[in-house]
C-alpha cells in the first residue's frame, strides 16, 4: 500500500505526477489561499507525510493530532513555521530546501537593494502620476551603490552569495554571524564586524540570519539609533528579525534614509499598515525565490526528501 500524504497547497502538476507514483495523495487545490486549520488538523490524522509551506503553523497542538506522520517537508529553506522541539518528540523527520533557492534569493536581495536606493518604485509612480515636468538637478535623486559599504547580518549560503554580487560593484563588505567565516573573509574580501561596527560604517544593511527567539527583534530603535541617516536596510529574511513599529518611527523621523522589505512580522502585511504609508519603502509580497526554475527546483526537492522518509531512506536535507 502507498503511504498517504498530505500536501497543503496546489503545486505544479509534475511535481504531483512524481509524488503520486509512490505516494497516495489529498491536496489543497487551491493556489492562492492557504489550507484552513481545521482541514490541515482533519487532514493530518491519518497522514504519513506532510508536504508544507511556510503559511501552514505546524505547532505542537497540530502535532498531537499525527497518528501516523514520519515526515515534514517544508517548501522552503526557513523553518520557523515548524516546532522543531514537538516534531523531534514525536520523532518525526523535519526536512527543507536549502540550497537551491540560493542564487535567486541573493539577485532579489541585490534588486531591493538597489530599487530601495534609487527610489525606482517612487521614480515610477511619479512619473505615471503625470508630476514628471522637467529634469532638475536634485529630483528623486537616490544614495549610490557602487563602492558603498554593504553590511551582512548572518553570512550563511544566501549571504555570501550577496557578497560575490556586491564586489562586482566594488562595495566594502562587512559582515556580522555567530561564527567567523575565515574562508570567506579571504575567498570574497569581507571583514567580520562586531554588529555595533556593523551598523555604525554601512552604507547598506542587509538581514540576511535566519528567525529564531535570538534574532527576534534584532533589529529595534537602539540598533536603527546606530545607523547612519542615509542608511538602508534591507530585509529578506523574516519579518520578525525587525521591530516594525520601531522601524516605521526611524523612517519617519529619518533615523535612517530608507528600507526595501519583502518580509514582515505579519503576512500578508495588512494593507493600512503605517509602514505602507511612507515613500521611502520599497515593499515587496516575498518573493525571494521566486523565480520559475527556482520554485520548481524546491518543490521537487520539498517532494524528494519527503518520498526519501517514506521509503526508509536518508532525505537530503534534514532540519534540528
Ligand atoms: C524560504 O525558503 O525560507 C523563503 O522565505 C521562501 O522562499
Amino acid at each position: 500500500m502507498k503511504p498517504k500524504v498530505y500536501i497543503t497547497r496546489k503545486i505544479p502538476d509534475e511535481i504531483v505526477t512524481k509524488i503520486e507514483m509512490e505516494c497516495e495523495i489529498r491536496m489543497w487545490n487551491e493556489p492562492e489561499i492557504p489550507v484552513p486549520r481545521e482541514v490541515l488538523e482533519k487532514e493530518i490524522a491519518d497522514a504519513e507525510g506532510l508536504f508544507c509551506l511556510i503559511t501552514e503553523t505546524i505547532d505542537r497542538e497540530l502535532l498531537e493530532k499525527a497518528r501516523r506522520l514520519k515526515v515534514i517537508s517544508n517548501m522552503a529553506v526557513g523553518y520557523n513555521n515548524i516546532d522543531i522541539k514537538a516534531a523531534k518528540e514525536k520523532k518525526i523527520i523535519v526536512t527543507n530546501t536549502p540550497g537551491v533557492l540560493t542564487e535567486t534569493t541573493a539577485d532579489l536581495t541585490f534588486a531591493l537593494l538597489m530599487a530601495t536606493a534609487r527610489r525606482l518604485v517612487e521614480s515610477s509612480d511619479y512619473l505615471r502620476r503625470g508630476d514628471w515636468k522637467t529634469w532638475s538637478p536634485m529630483q528623486l535623486t537616490g544614495q549610490d551603490v557602487y563602492g558603498a559599504t554593504l553590511g551582512i547580518i548572518g553570512m550563511g549560503r544566501i549571504g555570501t552569495a550577496l557578497a560575490r554580487r556586491a564586489n562586482g560593484f566594488d562595495m566594502k563588505i562587512l559582515y556580522h554571524n555567530r561564527s567567523r567565516k575565515y574562508q570567506i573573509e579571504n575567498e570574497l574580501n569581507v571583514k567580520f564586524a562586531e554588529l555595533e561596527t556593523l551598523l555604525k560604517e554601512s552604507d547598506f544593511v542587509c538581514i540576511m540570519t535566519p528567525y529564531s527567539n535570538e534574532t527576534k527583534g534584532l533589529i529595534s530603535t537602539r540598533e536603527l539609533s546606530l545607523m547612519k541617516n542615509t542608511a538602508i536596510l534591507i530585509n529578506t529574511a523574516r519579518g520578525g528579525i525587525v521591530n516594525e513599529d520601531d522601524l516605521y518611527l526611524a523612517l519617519k523621523k529619518g533615523t535612517i534614509w530608507a528600507a526595501g522589505l519583502d518580509v514582515y512580522e505579519e503576512e500578508p502585511i495588512s494593507q493600512d499598515h503605517p509602514l505602507l504609508t511612507l515613500p521611502n519603502v520599497v515593499t515587496i509580497p516575498h518573493i525571494g525565490s521566486a523565480s520559475v526554475k527556482t520554485r520548481l527546483k524546491m518543490a521537487e526537492l520539498a517532494a524528494e526528501n519527503m518520498m526519501l522518509v517514506l521509503k526508509n531512506e536518508q532525505p537530503k536535507n534534514v532540519v534540528g
